[in-house]
């Protein structure tokens, strides 16, 4: 586990499929992140374990893209509406993640409150333990 935290700076720790949408205000409905672009994507969150940072990447299953590239930050607050959509929002936006399967929700959520939990206990200096222990 060390070597891992030692030789490489960022690091998978979840994936699962799952379409990204953004909430439109205009319209009042969801729609694909990317205008038009429907379909599974797959997401991964990757540590960076040089910054202890965390990012939402999405990368569309049909054809490589990304979708969507997001820096998690400190106090964001993750809803899941339901077991397979989950959401959370900036100042900007408003993100929704529709999943393959619950299963896939619960392995992104677990994830994702990981890494919400490492950010927001940053100033304690126990982030490097956590790490350890999920991995
Ligand atoms: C996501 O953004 C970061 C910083 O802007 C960049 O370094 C990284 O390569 C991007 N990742 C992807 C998959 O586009």
């Amino acid at each position: 586990m060390v070597v891992l935290l030692l030789f490489s700076s960022e690091q998978s720790i979840c994936q699962a499929r799952a379409s990204v949408m953004v909430y439109d205000d205009t319209s009042k409905k969801w729609v694909p992140i990317k205008p038009g672009q429907q379909g599974f994507s797959r997401i991964n969150i990757y540590h960076n374990t040089a910054s202890n940072t965390f990012r939402v990447v999405g990368v569309k299953l049909q054809d490589q893209q990304v979708v969507i590239n997001y820096s998690i930050v400190k106090g964001l607050k993750y809803n899941q509406a339901t077991p397979t959509f989950h959401q959370w929002r900036d100042a900007r936006q408003v993100y929704g993640l529709n999943f393959a399967s619950k299963e896939e929700a619960t392995t992104f959520s677990n994830a994702m409150l990981f890494a919400l939990n490492i950010m927001n206990s940053q100033d304690g200096g126990m982030s490097n333990h956590f790490a350890l222990l999920f991995y």
